[in-house]
Order: structure tokens, then sequence, then C-alpha cells
């Protein structure tokens, strides 16, 4: 009943996002520049919303858009409705529905589609991971110079000084192959997947991370913060790796290298 309501809810708000690509929709600007939220996210958001309620009415819910609808539930579903908001109203197509659902504080579930590729990304608790219900592992690299890594930007970080272009200026001078989709919820399905050997990023929010988290790890592959203390969704530093290159990944990030 979790996982087909799951399933539901982002097929559901995948036909809506898929049915807008070629429409006018309004985007408006959230504070920050050029962080922007469109029609599209809000009525994703309403459709996952709604199919959560008729379900489980009494579940905790996190969005990106709309906040929280606190219940004193076990169940938590953490939602980001477009995830790669800036993609989409590009027109670009890599941009995804995630949701994680946490029971008593640990992920059990986690569904990320892009609608553009049709790749649906599955996860449940110790029963692995798949992609279109085929299953998948993380890579098998060994070194950091031999990946292909991956990473994103906040919208600003006036408040961070170097941090993320740091990383990023020293692992590109050593040549190591570093690209930028604009969806943290697919780089992390991508390093489950292999097409990836590893993703970090500075800052970001738990319905960005909290699906992706689960698929790395049914993956076979290991997620940390920047210090490499256990992963929370509710941290902003994240380092996802297929494990063997996480010890490594961890000292570029830290900048021990
Ligand atoms: C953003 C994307 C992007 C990441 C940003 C997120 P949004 O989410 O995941 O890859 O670099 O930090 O905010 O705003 O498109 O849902
Ligand atoms: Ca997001
Ligand atoms: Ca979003
Ligand atoms: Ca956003």
């Amino acid at each position: 009943m979790l996982k087909s309501t799951l399933l539901e809810a982002v097929q559901s708000a995948a036909d809506e996002v898929r049915r807008f690509i070629d429409l006018d929709f309004k985007i408006s600007n959230k504070e920050g520049v050029n962080n922007l939220v469109t029609e599209v996210d809000h009525a994703s958001e309403k459709i996952i919303i709604d199919t959560i309620k008729k379900n489980f009415p009494d579940h905790y819910i996190l969005t990106e858009e709309s906040g929280e609808i606190y219940q004193d539930s076990q169940y938590k579903w953490i939602i980001d409705p477009i995830d790669g908001t800036v993609n989409f109203a590009h027109r670009i197509p890599i941009c995804c529905i995630s949701i994680g659902v946490e029971h008593n504080g640990k992920m059990i579930l986690g569904a990320v589609y892009n609608p553009f590729m049709n790749e649906m990304f599955l996860a449940e608790r110790g029963c692995g991971a798949t992609l279109n219900d085929r299953p998948i592992s993380v890579s098998k690299k060994e070194k950091v110079e031999n990946s292909c890594l991956v990473t994103g930007f906040p919208y600003t970080y006036l408040d961070m000084p170097n941090g993320p272009l740091e990383v990023f200026d020293r692992l590109i001078r050593r040549g190591v192959p570093v690209r930028r989709l604009g969806s943290a919820a697919i780089d992390l399905c991508w390093v489950a997947c292999g097409r990836f050997d590893g993703f970090y990023e500075h800052k970001l929010n738990a319905w960005d991370s909290a699906a992706g988290f689960l698929l790395v790890e049914e993956a076979g592959g290991r997620v940390t913060d920047m210090k490499g203390s256990p992963y929370s969704p509710y941290q902003p530093g994240i380092v996802a790796t297929n494990g063997i290159i996480h010890n490594e990944l961890l000292k570029w990030v830290n900048n021990e290298i």
C-alpha cells in the first residue's frame, strides 16, 4: 500500500510535469537570484499531497513548496515536486519528481522519476535498488582520478565564500571530470546506477536528497555528510559514492588532497 501510493503519486505528478514541457507556464522568483519556482512545481506538489492524503490522511508530509503538514506519525513523506526546476523552466529535460518515505526516522522507500527520459529509480530498504524494474548497482572505480563525478551549486552562496568553487577548481585542475546536471536527486540516482562514481554538494535540503540517498545505499554505495558522519537529510552537505572512493573523495572535499 505504501509503495503503490508512492508510485501513484510519482506517476500522476510526472504526467502533469510532462504535459507542461511544451506549454506556457508561470515562472516566479523565490529568494535569491534565479531561484525559480513554476506553477508546475505547485501543480505537481498538489497531486502528490492529495494522493498521500487520500490513502494515509494521518501521515506527516514535508514538501519543498508548501512546507510541513505536521502530524504525529511514524511515517514522514519528504517531497520534491520538481527537482531541477531551473532546467525545467528552460525546457532542459533533466529534472524529476523525488519522494522519500521515512519510518521512525529511517528512510525506507525512495522513488525518483525523470518523465522525459522515462527513468524510474526505486529503492526499498533491504530490497535493493532498481531502474525501470531492473536491479542497479554502483560502479567499481577505485580512484578519484579515474572517476567521473557530479556536483551542484547553491542558488547563491554569498553566505559560504569559496567552498564549492575551491573543491571544483582543484578537481578539474587535476583533470577529474566533474559534471553539473542541475538535479541533486538525479545526481544521486546516477551514482546508484554507476553512471557517476561520486557526488558531493555543500548545501542541500531534505527533499533534494531523501530518496536518492536510499537509492545509493541500496545499490551498494555509501552516503555521508561532508565530514564522513552518517547521512541525515536534515544537514546540508553530502558525499555519495560507490563506497570504494568514498574516503578519498572526503579528503578532496575537505581540502586534504
Ligand atoms: C536544486 C537542484 C540542484 C541543486 C540545488 C537544489 P530544485 O533543487 O537539486 O541540483 O544544486 O541546490 O536546490 O530547486 O531544482 O528543486
Ligand atoms: Ca530540489
Ligand atoms: Ca524542487
Ligand atoms: Ca527549488
